[in-house]
């Protein structure tokens, strides 16, 4: 196994209200979007598949779901060193990554409430379930005494524009990835309650349907633009998608290795599901998927993070900057040429197949 990084103490911007973590490109993103042209979107060609996940998500299943019950009213100062620092550190991540998405979504809704009420309805009500998840992670980390200022990370938060076209992708894929992260800890956790430290994780079952329903959504709105899926060059964006989203996944699990660790979940086992499931529900939207049982496939997202790890390491050394350049070259020209690599394995074609994996 690779060896766990130690979690850092949070850093404070005041007294119990964290410091966002520095930006990085693995760190969550807040998004912003030619918001004209979502509004412009013609979603004629799949408009009954989209009327029904938006009907889904009216439905608002989960509406009593976000309760903090009886079992949150303790102190949880008995969870201490690297699991309590590691367990702060994915509440931070996840309430970031849900906080923007509830953002992203609630523009595009205020934005499109004139041109195209059926879109801007289904973004109404998943920045209503993104806000319930990022409330109930930040109500999660005060009761570690400490919280996230949302306001704060509004404003200060850099913003990164992308086409509609990369956020349906980008969107879908984190949706999906979301719901597998979550749904894998929670059968893990019902299966080894012993790791039931905090009582957040009973609540991931309901939780991750919200994350399906999005994800549904999204796949429903791809599958109305056929330029998205039906040509060469959508064929390699979804690739491209695919691949980013499954390196960072690897790198960002294998850096919180102890947070695994501390709920019994092996990394590597952990990650590699995510990812193998992750990929098989994406046939479903995208025209190709990966080919994970390709035996070089797993070694070099690896190979990517053990990359990382070196350029951290060269970062927070003492050595001046010329000399740190030249050393984060050899690890960079790695992680590109391994994600290269894998981006040239031949992928699995999902469009000849379309019928039988829904
Ligand atoms: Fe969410
Ligand atoms: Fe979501």
């Amino acid at each position: 196994m690779v060896k766990s990084l130690e979690t850092s103490n949070p850093e404070l911007l005041k007294p119990g209200i964290k410091a966002p973590v520095q930006e990085t490109l693995l760190t969550p993103r807040f998004y912003t979007t030619d918001f004209e042209a979502v509004a412009n979107l013609d979603i004629s060609a799949n408009e009954a598949e989209l009327q029904a996940v938006v009907e889904e998500l009216r439905a608002d299943y989960n509406r009593h779901h976000f309760v903090r019950d009886e079992e949150f009213n303790q102190s949880w100062d008995h969870v201490e060193g690297e699991k309590r620092r590691a367990f702060i550190d994915f509440l931070e991540r996840s309430c970031t990554s849900e906080f923007s998405g509830f953002l992203l979504f609630k523009e595009l809704s205020r934005r499109l409430k004139a041109k195209n009420p059926l879109l801007a309805d289904a973004f109404n009500y998943m920045a209503r379930d993104e806000a319930r998840h990022a409330g109930f992670l930040n109500k999660s980390m005060a009761d570690f005494n400490l919280s996230l200022d949302l306001s704060y990370l509004t404003k200060h938060r850099t913003y990164t524009f992308f086409p509609p076209e990369w956020i349906i992708y980008a969107v879908y894929l984190s949706e999906k990835i979301g719901y597998w992260r979550y749904i894998l800890v929670h059968r893990h956790i019902q299966e080894n309650p012993e790791y039931q430290f905090y009582p957040l994780f009973r609540k991931f079952e309901s939780w991750c349907q919200d994350e399906n329903r999005h994800g549904d959504f999204f796949k429903a709105l791809l599958r109305s633009q056929p330029k998205l899926w039906n040509n060469w060059r959508s064929r390699l964006w979804v690739r491209f998608f695919l691949l980013t989203v499954f390196v960072t996944h690897t790198i960002t699990v294998f850096e919180r290795a102890s947070f695994y660790e501390a709920i019994g979940i092996h990394p590597r086992k952990y990650n590699n599901r995510v990812i193998e499931e992750t990929n098989n529900t994406s046939s479903r939207a995208f025209p190709l998927i990966l080919d994970t049982n390709h035996p070089q496939f797993f070694w070099r997202l690896e190979q990517c993070f053990l990359s990382t790890q070196k350029l951290t390491e060269i970062k927070e050394s003492n050595r001046s900057p010329f000399v740190k350049f030249w050393q984060k070259v050899p690890p960079m020209f790695s992680i590109i040429s391994n994600m290269l690599r894998l981006y040239l394995i031949k992928p699995i074609d999902a469009e000849s197949t379309r019928a039988t994996v829904r």
